[in-house]
């Protein structure tokens, strides 16, 4: 087969509040550092921030509230048309804080990431976004937190971990300075990790996330 343009990845980004990183996966994309386009950004909040990036940059939006159906194999029915709609063959949750339902995560088994600002397994699951989790991490007195991408599974924050990052906390961070650094790795990390599915280097066995050929890099660096 050729490749043609229409062989990039086509990726749904699922977002419910500002969006820096749809800003930064949309970046890549147009800077050909991600082999891959954004073909829709969905979102459950007609006030998302990412709703203005996506216009400014003409990639289309979708508002799909589950408050808006009559139950839940509605929602799904809808969710599952939109994303035949745009043919999308992966998506890449970055700040969506609804629970995937388990049709879309079956439908898209492997195929479903998510990015976390803290190293999982600590300071995950239900509850734990946004300041919530850098607010405990300080609370905590962690010296390391950093960032996590994993496939999504049917629970919160368990599927397994594609790429991690540490990054330290320092004595006088507050939850605001620490979620600035933390953000600057994601925006580098979350294209990276997406280039690695655009470029079919990903193949999964249980827990267990392997790249071929292997990262060379040392992702600590
Ligand atoms: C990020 O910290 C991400 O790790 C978490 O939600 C936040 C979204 O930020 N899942 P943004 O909307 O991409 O700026």
């Amino acid at each position: 087969m050729s490749s043609s343009p229409s062989d990039r990845l086509r990726i749904a980004v699922f977002a419910s509040g500002g969006g820096s990183n749809f800003g930064a996966i949309a970046k890549a994309s147009i800077a050909g550092q991600l082999h891959a386009d954004i073909v829709v950004c969905l979102t459950h909040r007609r006030d998302a921030g990412v709703l203005t990036r996506a216009h400014d940059l003409g990639i289309p939006t979708v508002v799909i509230r589950p408050q808006d159906f009559g139950g839940e194999p509605e929602y799904v029915e809808r969710l599952l048309a939109e994303l035949d709609a745009y043919d999308v063959r992966m998506i890449a949750l970055a700040g969506y804080l609804k629970k995937i339902p388990s049709e879309v995560v079956a439908r898209f088994r492997h195929r479903i990431i998510n990015i976390h600002p803290a190293l999982l397994p600590a300071f995950g699951g239900k509850g734990m976004y946004g300041r919530h989790v850098h607010e405990a991490v300080i609370k905590y007195g962690a010296r390391w937190t950093g960032v996590t991408i994993h496939l999504v599974d049917e629970e919160y924050d368990t599927g397994p971990i594609v790429l991690q990052e540490p990054v330290p906390v320092q004595a006088e961070d507050t939850a605001e300075t620490l979620a600035t650094r933390v953000l600057e790795v994601e925006h580098r990390l979350y294209p990276e990790a997406l280039q690695l599915f655009a470029t079919g280097r990903v193949s999964v066995s249980g827990r267990i996330v392997s790249f071929e050929p292997q990262l060379s890099r040392n992702p600590t660096k």
